[in-house]
């Protein structure tokens, strides 16, 4: 699947605002300010460093949908965001591969509302696959 491209690190964090300020003393730099998402009850910041970009998503509850996971992983990064021309093709190409959807495609307000879905590999982990709608915005 060559003509997947990494869009970011997916990282999660207990407090945003007070690893926002560890990774800008790393030299990372906020890439948009932190957005709330409602649906998966997180808060979202992207930042970047040389050519990379990080998201840092800090859950805001137990119940939010990766509440448990940061519980039970702590302050780690978890998943591989890959863009992908079209999100519906993509998810059944990686079926092939026997990923399983673990949150169904949606849509992400902190990507401009573009299409996210997630899924997981027992032998890769978790990924993320975001509908490039918009082209320029790589
Ligand atoms: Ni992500």
């Amino acid at each position: 699947m060559n003509e997947i491209r990494i869009h970011h690190i997916g990282y999660l964090v207990k407090n945003i605002e007070k690893s926002i300020e560890l990774f800008r003393d790393m030299g990372y730099d906020v890439e948009f300010e932190t957005v709330y998402d409602e649906w998966r009850d997180v808060d979202i910041c992207f930042l970047v460093k040389d050519s990379y970009r990080i998201e840092l998503v800090a859950p805001r509850s137990k119940s939010s949908a990766v509440g448990e996971l940061r519980k039970k992983i702590g302050n780690s990064p978890y998943h591989i965001c890959y863009i992908v021309d079209d999100l519906d093709k993509a998810i059944a190409k990686f079926s092939e591969f026997h990923y399983v959807i673990w949150q169904d495609a949606h849509e992400a307000v902190a990507l401009n509302g573009r299409r996210v879905a997630f899924m997981i590999s027992g032998q890769v982990g978790m990924i993320e696959l975001l509908e490039n709608t918009v082209k320029s915005d790589v």
